[in-house]
């Protein structure tokens, strides 16, 4: 293994147009930009590697869609954690023809799977099940989701791919945040494991040690070589299908061939003259924005002031009607009828807003309090904008950090543990305290509920913002609040982005805030009668923000401060 690497990975701020040869920095020494300016591409992620091999592809000519293709790929190297081909996720975009796309690759319950499958003998839950190990993973759709996406590319697979093989193989230098989180899973990785992971190392990960995954590259080139099938058939899906043996894994190599992603019809609406489109169900995310920002449309939240008492319990009073729903109604379209056109209708959403009264706390029934979370962030946004217009959001997950701990021995990848996204029972909170009921069952064959909101707008038809983030069930929450930020509020990106957030989901009935919120509106909220509940990070933003001049587009584009997100373009 590669020794230490001297440079160390500086922090640094940039604005104004993009001048700065910072592609010409290795993976051993780089920089995290959190902001730039650029006329010709820029792509924001969780990691500055993968932003940048973005901007390459789209330096090679490749769209954003080509872009976006590289980056997961890239962040399935750089940013394990979150990054896969071991899970599943969402692509939403808007094309230069003026097409809007949808394409779902969330992953789905083995064959296998079972209503009860996570329920003891007394019936009560086991979250170790849900959350840990083998049984937890549901079948990967992300390679699928990335040959899905390719006909709307324009380069040759093989260049999308090739950066991510260097990274594997060569390896690259770790960042502080990324050594902290390895050393504090290192007791995971041996219990989930039965053979010696790229993800360990004895003597424990410094900032700038190289991390090396020669297994995850060869993986890789099956997949550059045979295509879908290098991951649904063949070697790969024959060590993923070894791997479930040794752990009570249910996953076969069925449920992997029958696999596809599949197309979606955008979620599209307008709020005050821009048009929004985001990604449907098994997403509850787009419909979760529809519903709070039409709920907020009327109100005036524009006159209110950013982050006053006033503004934040309107939208708390939105997120805590619209969870209520989702817990209720939301599911995968293929396998539950979910009444969607009638939750988004006006008069449906007028008479929820009904019973809002200014200046005094709502309440949530108490069907079962759901525990709110542990601060998490282990799934990842990728917002990219090129030239011609093309827009694309992509969220995708392994859902926990390094997802269920297991990676496939030989083929040197995380396996998601989203099972938890399914209601394990009814009424039950799963990791991020949400609850479900019949419509999010577990039922073999279906994708699992989820809250990641990749989302893009337009003004007048011409692109205007991309959005997306991690963050759980304050995934839809983030968003929104990103987008009155801008369009309310008239924030900067880089403000919208990182100013403080908050969250409501229904249940627990609390409102979640970052720790550094503002006291005043916070004790505001208190005397109205809101619990307030001091939490982590929420979220990591990731925002372009596109203006057309002439011909050319001016492309503002802004990482999350909270993590190693940054910020490339040219
Ligand atoms: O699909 C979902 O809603 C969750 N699995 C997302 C998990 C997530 O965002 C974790 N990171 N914060």
């Amino acid at each position: 293994m590669r020794a230490f690497i001297a440079v160390p990975i500086l922090m640094v701020m940039l604005t104004g147009r993009s001048c700065r040869p910072s592609n010409a920095e290795s993976p051993f020494s780089y920089t995290i930009q959190k902001s730039v300016v650029a006329g010709n591409g820029a792509v924001v992620s969780a990691h500055p590697l993968a932003s940048r091999v973005g901007v390459e592809i789209l330096k090679q000519g490749g769209n954003a869609v080509d872009a976006a293709i590289a980056v997961q790929l890239a962040l399935a190297v750089v940013y394990p954690g979150a990054g896969n081909i071991g899970g599943g996720g969402f692509m939403v975009a808007h094309l230069q023809d003026g097409r809007n796309i949808a394409i779902d690759y969330r992953e789905a319950a083995p064959a296998a799977a079972s209503r009860d499958m996570y329920l003891d003998s007394s019936g009560n839950p086991v979250m170790s099940l849900s959350q840990r190990g083998h049984l937890s993973a549901g079948v990967p759709g992300t390679v699928a989701g990335l040959f899905a996406s390719l006909k709307y590319g324009s380069l040759p697979f093989e260049n999308l791919i090739r950066p991510a093989i260097e990274l594997a193989e060569k390896g690259f230098a770790i960042t502080a945040s990324e050594a902290n989180g390895l050393n504090r899973l290192q007791e995971d990785f041996k219990r989930y494991n039965s053979s010696k992971t790229a993800f360990e190392k004895e003597s424990g990960w410094n900032t700038n040690d190289t991390l090396l995954q020669p297994e995850l590259a060869e993986t890789l080139k099956r997949i550059r070589d045979n295509g879908q099938k290098g991951f649904y058939e063949g070697e790969t899906a024959r060590l993923i299908v070894e791997e479930m043996k040794k752990g009570n894994g249910i996953i076969t190599r069925d449920d992997l061939m029958n696999y596809a992603a599949k197309e979606r019809t955008p979620v599209v609406f307008d709020y005050k003259g821009y048009t929004l489109v985001s990604m449907p169900l098994p997403s509850s995310g787009g419909i979760i924005i529809e519903q709070c920002l039409k709920m907020i449309e009327n109100k005036g939240i524009e006159q209110m002031g950013f982050h006053s008492a006033d503004a934040v319990q309107l939208m708390v009073e939105a997120e805590r009607r619209a969870y209520a729903d989702r817990a209720e109604y939301m599911g995968d379209p293929d396998f539950y009828k979910a009444p969607v056109a009638r939750l988004v209708e006006a008069d449906y959403l007028e008479k929820r807003m009904a019973d809002f009264v200014p200046g005094k706390a709502g309440s949530s029934e108490s069907v079962k309090a759901g525990q709110f979370p542990k601060e998490s962030e282990e799934t990842t946004h990728i917002s990219i904008a090129d030239k011609w217009g093309n827009m694309v959001a992509v969220t995708t997950t392994l859902n926990d950090h390094y997802g269920s701990r297991t990676v496939v021995s030989g083929a040197g990848f995380v396996l998601n543990d989203e099972m938890d996204d399914f209601s394990v029972k009814p009424g039950v909170p799963n990791m991020y305290g949400a609850i479900g009921t019949e419509a999010n069952a577990i039922v073999p064959g279906k994708r699992m509920l989820s809250s990641m909101t990749p989302t893009i707008i337009l003004k007048e038809n011409t692109p205007f913002l991309v959005v997306g983030t991690p963050g759980g069930t304050t995934i839809p929450t983030s968003v929104f609040q990103s987008i009155v930020n801008v369009i309310d509020f008239k924030l900067s990106p880089s403000d919208a982005v990182n100013k403080p957030k908050f969250h409501h989901q229904w249940l627990p009935d609390e409102v979640f805030v970052e720790e550094d919120f503002p006291a005043a509106t916070l004790d505001s909220l208190r005397q109205m009668g809101y619990k307030i509940t001091p939490r982590g990070k929420i979220g990591r933003t990731e925002m372009i923000k596109i203006k057309k001049e002439g011909q050319e587009y001016r492309l503002e584009a802004v990482a999350d401060h909270r993590g190693d997100d940054a910020a490339e373009g040219y």
